[in-house]
């Protein structure tokens, strides 16, 4: 059930919409025919999503009348891998796939990058459906393109643009999220909030804790932090300018995820830190209020995300990896800092000094118990 207007992604590489509401799943083959999308569908996901959904989808589609098929990869970041990618290629061109066909991402952002990557250089690129289940892939990887798979020397270095030629978010899947995964997803949308939009953060600062609102607020919540981000992609498909924004908590939180080794943390769990620290960098330059700093960490903290570098990180470590950040140009970090709650701006001369400050006092525990006390 549609409650609302779709959203609409228009950029260079594709225009397609964004649909949120609950059960939408029931409808799949009606919109996929509805976008002309009429070929083979092969359905990729993770054993728990297809636990869950995988024969609902695959019978709805079934009974339209369409030919699909599941192939399921290992749950987790590892599945991001060119082995596995290789093993989609091997199914799906032993399988016959035609250009005509779509591929349909059943599941969170693992799943999203590693089917949207296959889709974008399987026979030089087919239609890809995105169908994310879990918050964070709702409000961010499902759409905007971006696809791609990790590389030893780090995530997501190889991949591609390739819009899909839908997104359909069915918000009754959310009710199997693990709380741990749901608060990592509400990470992106305080993000957006803070870079672009202070009612959706103001919106999360009313919720129940961190429970997800019932329909239709929901959906309509969703929806408000959809927008976000498909302004922006709309604006700056490749990431050139505005995009960049999107990588607010990204630049610390990436170090943070990988020096503590991915699978220790969340991906939104790492981001929430990340936002926390970049957060107290705008504040030292005196572009974020200290209230505005003690705001954003006491939703993080409704929402069930900590703040804290875990324990042992060292601030030469983590600036360290810093500089490998794909930002990065010509040795400078470019830090997505916020000025307010709804407005952040891309700053490429933050002294370097000023972030070891920030992130050594962090990693000092003494200043840790301070931050704990607020
Ligand atoms: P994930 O894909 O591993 O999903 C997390 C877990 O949620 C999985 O175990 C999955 O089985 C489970 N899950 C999903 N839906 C569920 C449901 N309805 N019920 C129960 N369990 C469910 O992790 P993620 O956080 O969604 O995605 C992280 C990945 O996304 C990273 O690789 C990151 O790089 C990528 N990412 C990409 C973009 C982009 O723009 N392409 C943006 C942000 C993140
Ligand atoms: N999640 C960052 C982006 O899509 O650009």
């Amino acid at each position: 059930m549609m409650i609302h207007e779709p959203l609409r992604v228009t950029t260079p590489g594709g225009a397609y919409d964004v649909l949120i509401g609950p059960a939408l799943l029931d409808e799949l083959a009606d919109q996929l025919a509805a976008q002309g999308v009429v070929g083979r569908l092969w359905l990729v996901s993770d054993p728990q999503v297809a636990r869950l959904y995988g024969d609902r989808v695959l019978a709805a589609l079934q009974r339209a009348g369409r030919h699909a098929t599941l192939y399921q990869v290992p749950m987790g970041e590892h599945s991001k891998d060119l082995a596995v990618a290789a093993q989609l290629y091997d199914w799906l061109l032993a399988g016959g796939i035609e250009r005509r066909d779509a591929i349909l991402a059943l599941g969170g952002g693992v799943i999203g990058d590693l089917a949207g990557f296959v889709a974008a250089t399987v026979l030089r690129g087919v239609s890809l459906v995105q169908l994310p289940t879990n918050l964070q892939a709702m409000v961010d990887s499902a759409i905007g393109g971006k696809t791609g798979i990790n590389h030893a020397l780090g995530k997501n270095l190889i991949g591609a643009f390739h819009q899909p030629r839908l997104v359909l978010a069915d918000t009754t899947t959310l009710a199997t999220l693990p709380m741990r995964e749901r608060s990592a997803g509400w990470a992106e949308v305080v993000k957006h909030g803070v870079i672009r939009d202070a009612g959706l953060f103001a919106w999360l600062e009313r919720l129940d804790g961190a429970m997800l609102p019932d329909e239709p607020a929901c959906s309509a919540l969703l929806r408000r932090a959809v927008a976000v981000k498909v302004d922006v992609v709309n604006l700056d498909e490749r990431e050139t300018g505005e995009r960049m924004l999107l990588n607010y908590g990204h630049t610390l939180g990436h170090a943070i995820e990988a020096e503590a080794g991915y699978g220790t943390l969340l991906h939104g769990e790492a981001v929430a830190i990340g936002m926390d620290l970049e957060a107290q960098i705008a504040e030292r330059l005196g572009c974020f209020t200290a209230g505005d700093v003690a705001r954003q960490r006491a939703l993080l903290r409704q929402l069930g995300l900590g703040t804290s570098i875990p324990a042992g990180m060292t601030a030469a470590a983590l600036l360290d990896r810093t500089l490998r950040d794909k930002k990065v140009q010509a040795g400078r970090v470019r830090w997505v800092l916020p000025h307010a709650i709804g407005s952040a701006a891309v700053h490429a001369d933050v002294p370097d000094s000023l972030v070891q400050a920030v992130v050594a006092a962090a990693c000092d525990p003494q200043s840790m118990t301070e931050q704990t006390r607020q």
